[in-house]
């Protein structure tokens, strides 16, 4: 077969929609700009992601509790988490040609008319000022659809986190320091959805509040800084394409005391460019002290958002009382927060992007190196061909170790063909059943990465997988 050619992200992105990973939402209608959907296999490989960092964050530990809220919540919420009045994008439309651009990416863009009817570049036509718009999405539940009923789709997950702190300190018998992690949707009205899943209006999180005391909050900032990265390394990300990157005072979101960026030079970007796979933010006591008294106050003290024509503060706060009183120091206090916020679908780009490969010695040269971990399909069973007692031996290896992972059988078309669909499919281990097996119960074993093979006795299957796939 020959090499691939073109640009490596539209291979990857070809190679998403030829095999299952990812198809355009509502393609036989157009497509619907910035919504994606998983095919059977993305589904198994986005799963595999959170089931890792549920179980590496989660229940790994003994310092972390999950959390699963509503996606739509009381709209105070939004208003004293500073979302309803600051969380904005600038944004600009072009005269000529009606397309709204976010400001900051106005010379990345292309005109989407055509060049005889516009220009195409839009620092050359005519463009509006930048003017604010806000990113949540509206719905209006119940049936009257008034301003007293607007709600809002979630953002993030973070605020559910917040918002049943009490909660989870009152049902369970956790001390601070301690984390609430949650896994879920959010949505945002991106201004200019791209590069693939990358930018969506609709996502899943992984987010983590973790709560401590203040005097240990740059610890754990710390900690959590570096234990992220590694998880992402030993997941098999590479370090050289990933880095952590310090956000200057400028760029600071309004609850921030300091934040770090985990990025990964993303191929759709220009080379020596990284794009943000995960958020690890330094919120201080800004969020619980929000939601208990409504005054947004940043770590210097500065209000975020302006008190109300009267003076006092804009929104009203819950008036619960958010603190905590730790028995062991004796001393009550608001926690400190850091959050560590993953994007699931930014994740998954980033492990599809690096597995990758293209290996032109092979006579199908594309294929998936995922960890085993991730893979969404663990191994494969081929008998050499579709009879001679082969498929009555084969059969019942497959059927066994079924019951422990997710696996295919396939009897068709050439061995050659078959290891090709796997290898595209990211399946790391291939097992033959031919004429030998016959004679002394062995079966090969093909690795992708390196196409090795090695013959192991078909006893011996569960324990062998049993032991790669625990890497
Ligand atoms: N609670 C903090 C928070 O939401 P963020 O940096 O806005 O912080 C966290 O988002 C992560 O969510 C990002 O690092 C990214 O992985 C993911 N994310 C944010 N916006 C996204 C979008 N429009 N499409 C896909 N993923 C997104």
């Amino acid at each position: 077969m020959a090499a691939p050619t073109g640009n490596v992200m539209d291979r990857i992105v070809a190679l998403c929609k030829r095999r299952g990973f990812i198809f355009q939402s509502s393609e036989i209608y157009g497509g619907i700009n910035g919504f994606w959907d998983y095919g059977p296999l993305g589904v198994e490989l986005k799963r595999n992601i959170k089931d890792a960092w549920w179980k590496d964050m989660v229940q790994d530990r003994e310092d972390m509790v999950g959390l699963d809220c509503s996606i739509i919540m009381h709209p105070q919420v939004w208003k004293c988490s500073g979302h309803f009045d600051l969380f904005s994008d600038m944004m600009v439309d072009c005269k000529a040609c009606k397309a709204r651009f976010r400001a900051d990416q106005l010379n990345d863009m292309q005109c989407p008319m055509k060049p005889s009817k516009h220009p195409g570049e839009h620092d050359k036509c005519q463009l509006t000022e930048p003017r604010e718009f806000n990113l949540m999405l509206e719905t209006y539940p119940g049936p009257i659809k008034d301003e007293a009923n607007r709600a809002f789709l979630r953002p993030e997950t973070a605020q559910g986190i917040f918002v049943n702190f009490k909660n989870i300190c009152d049902s369970t018998r956790i001390k601070v320091p301690f984390g609430i992690a949650q896994v879920g949707k959010s949505f945002r009205n991106e201004i200019t959805p791209r590069n693939f899943t990358f930018r969506s209006r609709e996502f899943e999180q992984m987010e983590i509040e973790f709560f401590c005391h203040p005097s240990e909050s740059n610890k754990w900032y710390e900690y959590w800084r570096d234990a992220r990265f590694n998880w992402y390394t030993s997941l098999g990300l590479a370090s050289n394409k990933l880095r952590l990157r310090e956000h200057g005072k400028e760029e600071l979101s309004h609850y921030s005391c300091g934040t770090s960026d985990i990025e990964y030079a993303f191929p759709f970007l220009a080379e020596g460019d990284f794009g943000e796979l995960e958020g690890v933010a330094h919120r201080g006591d800004f969020d619980l002290r929000s939601h208990m008294e409504g005054k947004l106050v940043n770590k210097d003290g500065q209000l975020v958002v302006d008190l109300g024509p009267d003076g006092k503060p804009k929104w009203k706060g819950s008036g619960k009382d958010l603190s905590y009183f730790d028995d062991e120091r004796k001393e009550r206090f608001i926690p400190h927060v850091i959050e560590p916020s993953a994007g699931a679908d930014r994740g998954t780009l980033a492990f599809i992007c690096e597995a990758y490969t293209v290996d032109e010695s092979r006579p199908s040269p594309e294929l998936m190196k995922f960890h085993p971990r991730l893979a969404p399909i663990k191994a494969a069973f081929f008998p050499l061909v579709n009879k001679d007692g082969l498929p009555e031996i084969a059969e019942p290896i497959y059927r066994e170790v079924r019951k422990r992972w997710p696996v295919q059988y396939d009897a068709k078309a050439s061995i050659g063909k078959r290891y090709a669909r796997m290898d595209e499919a990211g399946t790391p281990y291939c097992f033959t059943i031919d004429g030998q097996t016959k004679e002394d119960g062995t079966v090969t074993v093909r690795d992708r990465d390196t196409g090795a093979q090695e013959r192991i006795d078909k006893s011996r299957v569960v324990e062998y997988l049993t032991e790669k796939l625990a890497r």
